[in-house]
């Protein structure tokens, strides 16, 4: 049974024990409402280390990384069945669930009337709240930062106070969020963290879709079309490596096969890796990542392709 742990300085406690025994304390942070896919960075994690392993997942809805108008309100949650597959795991050693993270200042506006203004974007805490961020400032534009332009200062923030508080020795990150891992990569590597991050392939259900907390809020039918997402990733991978490399080209299919399925786009694009930067054609390591609706839900994916 994982040990499960709410408080800041508790967890920093566990967290140096451990390593004074001699531990490699690994970390996976999530947003909760568990699934396959997350469950396979514990996995990974567990293989990352090489001597004895204290793994540490966290359960933590980050309100900064919703703008007022996204999904807080009714982003799923269920602690107690995120537990049982944690411990069916039995190399979870804590499970890190604080009630918040953040400075909340007395000057802080107060709730709207749908009640998620004030806390899903901590914009205006400010006086003695929390008003120190993180910007990724290049990598964190473009893709999912054009329509969600607060996502990533969030993100970076709250991984920096969660990588402080459990001082884990390596963490993981799935690549199904790539431009995420990415940023992460390089907010470690531009702060000095002395954390390795490791980025973990995407788990996808039999019939490809990637695996999302959201993909609950689907409708069957929304399910079904949302398959024309890794379809088209997949059918765009083959055109690639078999010498159809133009960007535009591929990204033009996509769109097609995933508006004729009803789908709403919100980007294609064709990046290198590792910069984020979009590639003319595909003839350097890149990345296809798609965002689109189907319904309320908004899905996102990408595939690697390894060229040369
Ligand atoms: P969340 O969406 O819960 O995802 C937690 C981790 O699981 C992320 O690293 C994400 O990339 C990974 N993940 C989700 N679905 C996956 C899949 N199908 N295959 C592989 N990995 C998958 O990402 C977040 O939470 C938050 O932004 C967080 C990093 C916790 C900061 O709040």
């Amino acid at each position: 049974e994982p040990e499960v742990i709410r408080d800041k300085a508790a967890m920093r406690a566990w967290s140096r024990r451990r390593r004074a025994e001699g531990k490699t304390v690994a970390f996976v942070p999530t947003m909760g409402f568990l699934h396959e896919g997350h469950l396979s960075l514990v996995s990974t994690a567990a293989a990352a280390c090489a001597g004895p392993a204290a793994i540490v997942v966290s359960i933590y809805v980050n309100p900064s990384q919703f703008a007022p108008t996204e999904d807080l309100a009714t982003y799923p949650s269920d602690f107690a069945g995120d537990l049982r597959k944690l411990a069916a795991t039995g190399v979870v050693a804590a499970v890190f669930s604080p009630p918040d993270l953040y400075f909340r200042g007395s000057a802080r506006r107060p709730a709207d009337a749908s009640g998620n203004g004030a806390i899903s974007c901590l914009d205006e805490a400010g006086g003695d709240g929390h008003e120190t961020w993180i910007r990724v400032e290049q990598l964190e534009k473009g893709l999912c930062g054009s329509s969600r332009p607060v996502f990533f200062r969030g993100v970076a923030t709250v991984v920096a106070k969660l990588f402080n508080i459990v001082e884990p020795d390596i963490a993981v990150f799935g690549k199904k969020d790539y431009q995420q891992w990415r940023i992460i990569c390089r907010m470690v590597r531009d702060l000095d963290f002395a954390i390795e991050i490791i980025g973990s392939e995407i788990v996808r259900e039999a019939d490809g879709l990637a695996m999302s907390s959201r993909n609950v809020h689907l409708s069957c039918g929304e399910r079904q079309k949302a398959l024309s997402i890794s379809r088209s990733l997949a059918n765009a991978k083959t055109a690639a490596l078999s010498g159809n490399n133009h960007s535009q080209q591929i990204k033009d299919q996509i769109v097609q096969a995933l508006t004729e399925a009803g789908g709403r786009v919100d980007y294609v694009e064709i990046v290198e890796q590792e910069s984020l930067v979009p590639v003319e054609r595909i003839d350097r390591p890149s990345v296809i990542c798609v965002a689109a609706w189907f319904g309320k839900v908004r899905l996102i994916d990408n595939i690697e392709i390894q060229v040369p």
